[in-house]
C-alpha cells in the first residue's frame, strides 16, 4: 500500500458487501479464492455475492441478448433478465454500478466517494452495450475502468471490488501503520529494492543501505518526482500547481 492511500482507508468501514450480477459468475471463483483477497473473502472483511443473471432469464436456452433495435452490429443485453436480477438484490442506500467503457472513469476520487460504503452492487455490462432501460431505471453509476475496451465487464467488475476493498482497514496488515504525506498525494510510487544487494552486477542504491532516514526520504521523494515528471505529466503538473499553490 502506498502512503497515498491512507487518507482513504481512514474513511473506509471495517467491512464491505458486493454484489456482482454478471453472465459469468465462474469468472471470479480464482480471483476471490487468491491472495489478499482470498484472505479477506475468508476473514468477512469482504463478501461478494455473486447473482447469475441466466438463472432470471425466461428462454429456455437461458439467453440474454438480443439484436439491437435499429440495426448494427453486435448483441445486446436484454432488459427483463436484468430487472429482475437487480429487483432481486435491490436495497435502498445501496449504490448500482454498471461496468461500462461509457462510464465514470474509476480514480481516487471515486474510491473516496464510495469506500465509505457498507454495501455496494455491480452489473456486469457485456455485449456490445446493454438495453439503456436498465441504465435509466436502475443504475445510479455507470464506470469505466479506462479509456479501453474489454470483452467484458467482469473484468472491471473485479478491478472496483480491488480497489475498493485494499482501502478496508483488515485488508492488508500494514495499512494503518503508514501516515499520510500530503506531497505524495499526486505521486507516483519511488523504486523498491530487496535482498539481495546485487544481481548480474545490478546493485541496490548505496543510499538505501546508509541507514540515514532522512537520506533515503529524500532520495524517495525526489524518485517520485522524476518518475511522474517522465511517465505521468499530467500527475506532474497537478503536483506543482498544489506545492506552489497556483
Ligand atoms: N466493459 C468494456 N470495457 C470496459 C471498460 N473500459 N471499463 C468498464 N467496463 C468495460
Amino acid at each position: 500500500m502506498s502512503a497515498r492511500d491512507v487518507s482513504i482507508s481512514a474513511l473506509s468501514r471495517d467491512y464491505l458487501i458486493f454484489n456482482i450480477l454478471t453472465l459469468f459468475p465462474e469468472f471470479f471463483e480464482s480471483p476471490l479464492k487468491t491472495g489478499l483477497t482470498g484472505k479477506a473473502v475468508e476473514s468477512g472483511v469482504i463478501k461478494v455475492e455473486l447473482v447469475d443473471i441466466r438463472n432470471f432469464s425466461e428462454n429456455k436456452h437461458r439467453r440474454c441478448d438480443d439484436y439491437p433495435y435499429g440495426g448494427g452490429s453486435g448483441m445486446v443485453l436484454t432488459a427483463p433478465p436484468v430487472f429482475r436480477a437487480i429487483e432481486s438484490v435491490k436495497k435502498d442506500n445501496v449504490p448500482l454500478f454498471l461496468t461500462s467503457p461509457s462510464g465514470r472513469v474509476l480514480d481516487r476520487d471515486f474510491i473516496r466517494e464510495f469506500s465509505g460504503k457498507e454495501e455496494i452492487s455491480i452489473v456486469c455490462g457485456n455485449y456490445e452495450g446493454v438495453d439503456q432501460r436498465i441504465i435509466d431505471r436502475y443504475i445510479d453509476c455507470e464506470v469505466s475502468i479506462g479509456d479501453y475496451v474489454l470483452s467484458g465487464g467482469e473484468f472491471a467488475a473485479l478491478v472496483i471490488v480491488n480497489a475498493l476493498s485494499r482501502c478496508l482497514p483488515g485488508f492488508m496488515s500494514n495499512a494503518s501503520s503508514l501516515e499520510e504525506e500530503s506531497f505524495e498525494e499526486d505521486l507516483l510510487e519511488y523504486p523498491h529494492y530487496t535482498r539481495p544487494g546485487e544481481i548480474d552486477g545490478i546493485s541496490v542504491p548505496e543510499v538505501l543501505l546508509s541507514g540515514n532516514h532522512e537520506k533515503i526520504r529524500l532520495w524517495r521523494e525526489t524518485q517520485s518526482i522524476e518518475k511522474t515528471k517522465r511517465v505521468r505529466p499530467d500527475l506532474y503538473s497537478k503536483y506543482i500547481e498544489k506545492i506552489t499553490g497556483d
